[in-house]
Parts: structure tokens; C-alpha cells; sequence
């Protein structure tokens, strides 16, 4: 990544897109380094939702009055809007809205995975996958009689391809991996691994919620079947999900939610579906967060992924360099370099990770602690915790600065 870049991304203009960013908790200014949890919502996205709200709040697909068509433009074209976004040509038919990656996941997994597996048949996961992911895929696993199996992570923190092929078998219905770990900050070849499916007859479902926010992605390029990603961790709102899908995969798939609005004809017999994404979508839907969502991508965009992630792998390396420097702090993952997200998680060794996080909270820096919903990958690290610092477009190497004196001063606590 070179520095011309990283001073193209004009980080105290963007700043003031998030006037959150501007709080001190008891005097001290706030640095937020949670971003891998939640990020700040740009005031784009909340203008567009204000506005949502203040001149055509009403239901969609209903009404024939005027606030109602516009409402249900705004919120039909935020489905086109997204989609071009990460690279699904057919737009809406393969963009569904729902309320996070895990409802995403769970959409999948129900509509899909409970029809299409049975005993025999195998899901193959990543030993570092969200519980979003492994959970949900352990679930419909046991009711189905299929059985779960995961590649193994090495001690890099990145996957083992060669085990990778001998996972993926034949007897592999579907291969669920996460794009960029949440914990380890890998970012996992993803391509190899659909093409390896693929190979096998085997779908693959990809979880984005670490890559989408922070780097170009192209769903068509890796190929993938299924892609997800979450509105709150991409400067968007809360509320809203995503969940990419081939076209022909959905409309060949049934509902795994039923109700109003996602019909076409129903009877006091039966009743039958309306068209992708819709049949996926029922009640009312967080149409103010499609709005906001809409104009988070257009944020996004106008600044450049490729920029955001350059800024982001540069801060990471540089609180890599500088924690790794200290000596007694343990990071995971893979070393800063092409194949490493924008976030570090480490342990400090004489400090539990949720005592450092409180101690970094008394020096307003938000850190995030625990095992990240990825408890197995915390076993397989041989740690209960770990502590995470995440940046987003908007942060500095002052915070990272900022970071390192607040560990400094939790090691003098400890002492
Ligand atoms: C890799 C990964 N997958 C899934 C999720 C779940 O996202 P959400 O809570 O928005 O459903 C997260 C959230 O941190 C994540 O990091």
C-alpha cells in the first residue's frame, strides 16, 4: 500500500462525518477502536433517514397513495443500490434485506439446509468462523443428520488449504466460511475455496461481515452462492442485513419466514409465493434502514474501498509494529501484509483481557473483550479471551498512539 494513498484519504475531513467522534468521557477525548463490532454511523446515513422519516415515512408495497410509492421506490432501489455495490449483476432478484449477517445465515441455513441435507451429507466450516455461522450450521446439522467438519487453522492463523481439499469431499453439501476473520484478522482465500466446492457439487456461503465494510468485494469474482454482510458495521444503521444469493438458487428456494407481503395468492387452502427477494422479506421491513444503507454505499464508495482498506491495513500494521515491540503482548493471526485485515486481536500477559479492556475504558479508549463469538477458535488458541482493537476510515495513528499508552498504564496497574 503506498503512503500517496493513505494521505489521499483525508481522515480529519472524514472525521466530521462522525460527530460522535468528537465526545470525551470524563475529560479524555474518545478513541473508538470497536469498529469490528459496530461502526459510527456517518451523517449521510442519518440525514437520509431523517428525511425517510420527516418527508415520506409509510409502509411499502401497499398503498397506492404518494408516500407510500415513494417509500417503496426508496426502498426497492436500496436492493439495486447494494447489490451493484458488491458486484451481483442481477440487482434486486439477488439481494435480500434482512436483519443481520446471522439472520442471513439462519435464512440460508433453514430455507436451504433443512430441505436440501440429510445423513451422510457434510458441511464443511473454518475452525475460525463466527458463532453466526457454526452455530446455526451445527443446529440444522443435528436435525438434519448431516455432520459438521472444519479446516483447520495453522499456527499463523491462517487456513490449511491442504486440509482444506481433504475436507471437501463429495459427500460436501455446503462449504460456510467467513471472508475475514472477526478474531484473527485473516483474510481467507475465498475464491480457493468456493472453486474447491464447486468442484465437489458443493455450494458455498461466504460471511462478509469483516470483509464488505473494509475492501472491494466482488460476489460474482469469488463466485460465491451465498454472501452476507451487516448495515452496522459498514457506517450504515443497525436493523439491517444482507444476504447475496445466486438467482436461480433463490427463486428455487422456499420461504423460511411466512406472512404478509412476501405472497402472491393465498387461499383458505394454500397460498404461493411472490417473486425474489420479496418471498424472503415478510412484514413490514426496516425500510428507513434500507435508506440509510443506501446512502452508506454511496458514502463508501465516493471515498474509495481501495482507500479505506489501505488506511486501514496501514494502521493495523502500525499497532501490530508497535504491540508486537512491547514485548509481552501475544497477537494473533497472521503477521501485516496482504492476506491481514484492519484489526489486531492480542493478550497481554499478566492483565486478563476484560480487566485491559476496563482499564482502557477509564482512558476512553473502547476496546472490545472476550472471545468475539468465537469460542472454539479461543479453545484452539488455548485462551479463554482476547482483546480486539478494530479501526474503520476514520481513525488515526494518534489513537493507535493512544492505545499503546492505555496498555502501558494497565501494565503498571498489574505490576
Ligand atoms: C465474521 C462475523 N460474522 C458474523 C457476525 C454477526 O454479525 P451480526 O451481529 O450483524 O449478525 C459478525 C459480527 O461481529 C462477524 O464479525
Amino acid at each position: 500500500m503506498s503512503q500517496q494513498n493513505l494521505e489521499s484519504l483525508d481522515v480529519e475531513r472524514l472525521r466530521e462525518d462522525f460527530p460522535i467522534l468528537e465526545r470525551e468521557l470524563d475529560g479524555k477525548p474518545l478513541v473508538y477502536l470497536d469498529n469490528a463490532a459496530t461502526t459510527q454511523t456517518a451523517d449521510p446515513v442519518v440525514d437520509a433517514m431523517s428525511d425517510y422519516y420527516r418527508r415520506y415515512n409509510a409502509n411499502v408495497h401497499r398503498g397506492i397513495h404518494h408516500l407510500s410509492q415513494e417509500a417503496s421506490i426508496a426502498y426497492e432501489e436500496a436492493h439495486d443500490r447494494v447489490a451493484e455495490f458488491v458486484g451481483a449483476s442481477g440487482g434486486r432478484e439477488e439481494m435480500i434485506f434482512t436483519k443481520n449477517t446471522t439472520e442471513s445465515e439462519n435464512l440460508v441455513a433453514y430455507a436451504w439446509g433443512m430441505r436440501e441435507l440429510g445423513p451422510g451429507d457434510e458441511v464443511v466450516l473454518t475452525e475460525m468462523e463466527h458463532h453466526a455461522s457454526l452455530v446455526t450450521w451445527q443446529q440444522i446439522a443435528e436435525r438434519t443428520g448431516a455432520d459438521c467438519t472444519y479446516i483447520q487453522i495453522d499456527e499463523t492463523g491462517r487456513l490449511d488449504m491442504d486440509h482444506a481439499r481433504e475436507c471437501i469431499t463429495d459427500d460436501t453439501a455446503m462449504v460456510s466460511a467467513v471472508h475475514v476473520s472477526n478474531t484473527l484478522g485473516t483474510v481467507n482465500p475465498v475464491s480457493e475455496l468456493v472453486d474447491i466446492a464447486h468442484d465437489h457439487d458443493a455450494l458455498a456461503f461466504i460471511d462478509g461481515a469483516q470483509a464488505v465494510p473494509n475492501r472491494p468485494v466482488d460476489v460474482e469474482a469469488i463466485d460465491a452462492d451465498f454472501y452476507a454482510f451487516s448495515g452496522h458495521k459498514m457506517a450504515g444503521p443497525t436493523g439491517i442485513g444482507c444476504l447475496y444469493g445466486k438467482a436461480h438458487l433463490l427463486e428455487e428456494m422456499e420461504p423460511y419466514l411466512y406472512g404478509g407481503g412476501m405472497i402472491r395468492k393465498v387461499t383458505f387452502e394454500e397460498s404461493t409465493w411472490g417473486d425474489v427477494p420479496w418471498k424472503f422479506e415478510p412484514g413490514t421491513p426496516p425500510i428507513a434502514e434500507a435508506v440509510g444503507l443506501h446512502a452508506a454505499v454511496d458514502y463508501l464508495e465516493e471515498i474509495g474501498m481501495d482507500r479505506i482498506r489501505d488506511h486501514e491495513e496501514e494502521l493495523a500494521e502500525y499497532a501490530y509494529e508497535r504491540l508486537a515491540a512491547e514485548g509481552d503482548i501475544e497477537i494473533y493471526g497472521p503477521e501485516p501484509g496482504p492476506d491481514r485485515s484492519g484489526l489486531v486481536g492480542f493478550n497481554l500477559e499478566s492483565v486478563h483481557a476484560h480487566d485491559l479492556a476496563s482499564i482502557m475504558n477509564d482512558h476512553a479508549v473502547a476496546i472490545r473483550a472476550g472471545d468475539h463469538c468465537t469460542q472454539p477458535l479461543h479453545d484452539r488458541l488455548g485462551v479463554a479471551a482476547s482483546a480486539r482493537a478494530s479501526f474503520y476510515l476514520y481513525n488515526t495513528r494518534e489513537e493507535v498512539d493512544a492505545l499503546v499508552d492505555a496498555i502501558d498504564s494497565a501494565r503498571q496497574l498489574f505490576a
